[in-house]
């Protein structure tokens, strides 16, 4: 049986004050939530994990960094290790987001070098993939999303669901209002978990988490938590505001999947 994600990627927002309100407020909300099928996690700018580690310690909440360097170690200013990142005990890691990607030139063999660098310090990759308006457009997103599974996971040979989750998260729909219909998704998780079953197996494909990431927020979760694929959601713009994480896991709770 997988777990529901509700992770929160903050990208470059909040200061340190905010992270702390934050958190104590989720930490609060826990009290009364309880629910092991969720897997609650929050993803504050680099500067701020160690802080919301110490905060979180002995709570439910997992914390993830947004990033990490492909190396170990040397001279690579500006860059943050998987080492460093589970010298402070942080969980997860987002690799790969279309930001990323588009910004600061990201490929699929360099986020291949970072998931390896994350699994072998046992941190959890959040893995994100997604075609761009113009490759769906153009009717290329499974075509798209092939080559992209194909790049991340050229050479590995078997998978394990404890070191990485999936996150498609069409570009068009990233903070844009614009979510993916509940069918529109599931279409495109259906085909993910059909590519893992065909490169690994069945047992693979079934345990692999797959989140969807895109304008996600209160009013839309139900339904696309409701999609027999679709595990979670990376939620950027709705997963600052505390009021609407909170809801978020309770509708979370709620759900059937
Ligand atoms: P929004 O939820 O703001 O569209 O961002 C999605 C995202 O990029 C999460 O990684």
């Amino acid at each position: 049986m997988r777990k529901i994600y509700i992770a929160g990627n903050w990208k470059m927002n909040k200061s340190c004050a905010e992270t702390v309100l934050f958190l104590n407020s989720l930490i609060d909300f826990n009290n009364s939530y309880e629910s092991e099928k969720i897997e609650q996690i929050i993803c504050p700018p680099f500067i701020y994990l160690e802080k919301a580690k110490e905060i979180t310690a002995n709570s439910v909440i997992k914390i993830g960094a947004q990033n990490c360097s492909e190396q170990d170690n040397g001279a690579y200013t500006g860059e943050v290790s998987a080492n460093m990142l589970k010298d402070i005990k942080v969980e997860y890691c987002i690799i790969g987001h279309s930001e990323r990607r588009e910004y600061y030139g990201e490929n699929d063999k360099l986020i291949q070098s970072k998931y390896l660098k994350l699994k072998e310090h046992g941190i959890v990759s959040i893995i994100c993939i997604g075609e761009t308006l113009d490759e769906r457009e153009s009717g290329n997103t499974f075509e798209v999303i092939k080559l992209q599974l194909e790049g991340i996971f050229d050479g590995i040979d078997t998978v394990e669901s404890d070191t990485f989750v999936l996150a498609y998260e069409p570009v068009w729909a990233i903070g844009t209002g614009k979510t993916a219909t509940p069918e529109q998704a599931q279409e495109v998780h259906h085909f993910i978990r059909t590519w893992l079953k065909e490169k690994y197996n069945k047992q693979s494909a079934d345990s692999i988490a797959i989140l969807y990431g895109g304008s996600v927020k209160p009013s839309n979760i139900k339904e696309l938590l409701s999609c027999p694929d679709i595990d979670g959601g990376l939620i950027g713009g709705a997963s600052l505001d505390i009021e609407s994480y909170k809801d978020m896991l309770t509708i979370a709770k709620e759900s059937e999947c």
